[in-house]
């Protein structure tokens, strides 16, 4: 017996919706603080590389197995080659990164919507934790205020989610994605006029190769698949809810395309502001929660400001949320024959409790967790899943895409482009995002070891 599919009801549904999962914290919140620790132009420039020529074509693989095969990320792989056995093992390894990414995102969207909350009820100017840049560090210490806000964002995706691909998905982001477009170009014609505007694009954009270590490679790579949401099977589920004429090619690029900018936005937004008050860039992840808090006292008009700077990420961080718990969904729901509001429900309860372990890593608990040099839990899962398992499931989805399907299942996702198009996206989904990424992977490993 089959059910019918649910499908996303326009081509610019579908758009917003994998924007939407592309766009979120890794964008607005991580993008800027790896930038600055790492020295700004020449990862950024790496960064854009990896976008291009690793980012892309696995987004037409993952996008192209999803729309093809129309189910779940795990059974996806086997319904297009029945013979072959390995691909499934990239959609086990997606649902565990889900698991990892979804618990310690939703801690961080916790506190978003704390700070959120902090700056609407105008305590902003008044709580001096956000005077002198503390209020992150307030925030760490006190669990069961993590707590409550790490439940209700885990509601208000499980929320979504419930209800179902069309009344909640593309309804949520048709409405939240167009609003964030619009306040973050508001936040960027602000900045425009400030002093250290000049600065901040000199930062992002002049480059100084000295400045490039193992690590930062391995942050470029591993932080391409985090933005643009690959390697665990979004991309590849949100597929499976577009109609199958639809052109990946052009949709592909589309989303590349503003993800990107809308990294780029933040960053030249958050540099401005941090070289016009000669703040810290390189001051880490507390950068959006401690750097710009701060100024944000300081300045007339702040106190808007915050709260339109929140309303943002807020928004990109439930839109990318959503799209980690449909993956689970999808998949338990399908494959066990289980109502999707009990899946939701389920699956958001489990990743609530492992989210309860990120709570207490920063504060009560924090001396179990020194793992792999990491003071915490949270740095823990997201080194785990951004710098390990996520590039590892991209290079099996890569993989699958070149040389199972092959040439036949490359052209029809390009479409009319022509012959030269088909054999650059055949060998760089063959041979050269696999190469790149294994390499800088090796590069990192045999630093560890030795
Ligand atoms: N891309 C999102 C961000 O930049 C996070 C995200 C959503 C994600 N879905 C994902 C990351 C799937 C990896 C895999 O914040």
């Amino acid at each position: 017996m089959l059910k019918k599919r649910a499908h996303w009801g326009s081509r610019l549904a579908f758009v917003l919706a994998a924007a939407g999962s592309a766009i979120g914290l890794g964008n607005i919140w991580k993008f800027p603080y790896i930038t600055g620790v790492n020295g700004g132009g020449a990862f950024v420039l790496l960064y854009l590389v990896c976008i291009f020529a690793v980012g892309v074509p696995i987004l037409i693989s993952e996008m192209y197995i999803g729309q093809k095969a129309q189910t779940n990320n795990v059974d996806a792989f086997k319904k297009l080659a029945p013979s072959n056995k390995w691909g499934g093992i990239a959609g086990w390894l997606g649902l565990l990164s889900a698991f990892m990414i979804l618990s310690f995102y939703s801690v961080v969207g916790g506190w978003i919507l704390d700070f959120e909350f902090q700056s609407l009820t105008g305590m902003f100017s008044e709580q001096t934790g956000f005077k002198d840049g503390s209020a992150l560090t307030d925030l760490l210490g006190a669990p069961y205020r993590q707590l409550l806000w790490h439940a209700l964002f885990m509601s208000i995706v499980t929320f979504i989610v419930c209800r179902g691909v069309k009344g909640g998905l593309e309804k949520f982001n048709k409405i939240l994605m167009p609003t964030l477009f619009v306040l973050l170009l508001a936040l960027f014609v602000r900045v425009l006029f400030l002093d250290g505007f000049t600065d901040a694009v000199a930062f992002l954009f002049a480059p100084d190769f000295s400045k490039l270590t193992a690590d930062s490679m391995l942050e470029a790579v591993g932080h391409s698949f985090f933005t643009l949401s690959l390697g665990m099977g979004a991309i590849m589920v949100y597929g499976s809810y577009l109609d199958e004429k639809e052109n990946l090619f052009k949709i592909s690029i589309a989303v590349a395309a503003l993800d990107t900018a809308i990294a780029l936005l933040a960053g030249l937004v958050i540099f401005s502001i941090v070289f016009t008050f000669n703040l810290d860039p390189q001051s880490g992840p507390g950068l959006i929660f401690g750097t710009l808090p701060k100024l944000f006292t300081q300045i007339p008009g702040g106190n808007f400001l915050a709260v339109v700077f929140f309303f943002i990420v807020t928004f990109a961080a439930i839109t990318s949320a959503v799209s980690i718990l449909e993956v689970v969904v999808a998949f338990w729901s399908e494959r066990y024959e289980l109502s999707r509001e009990k899946t939701s429900i389920a699956t958001g309860l489990i990743m609530f409790f492992v989210g309860i372990l990120h709570v207490f890593s920063t504060n009560e608990w924090g001396d179990i967790f020194s793992i792999l040099g990491k003071t915490n839990f949270f740095d823990l899962f997201d080194l785990l899943t951004s710098a390990y398992l996520l590039p590892l499931g991209g290079v099996m989805i890569s993989l699958y895409f070149g040389w199972v399907l092959g040439p036949e299942a490359i052209k029809n996702a390009l479409g009319d482009k022509p012959a030269i198009a088909q054999v650059s996206l055949l060998w760089t989904c063959r041979l050269i995002a696999p190469l790149l990424v294994l390499f800088i992977l090796l590069q990192k490993i045999i630093e560890v070891l030795s």
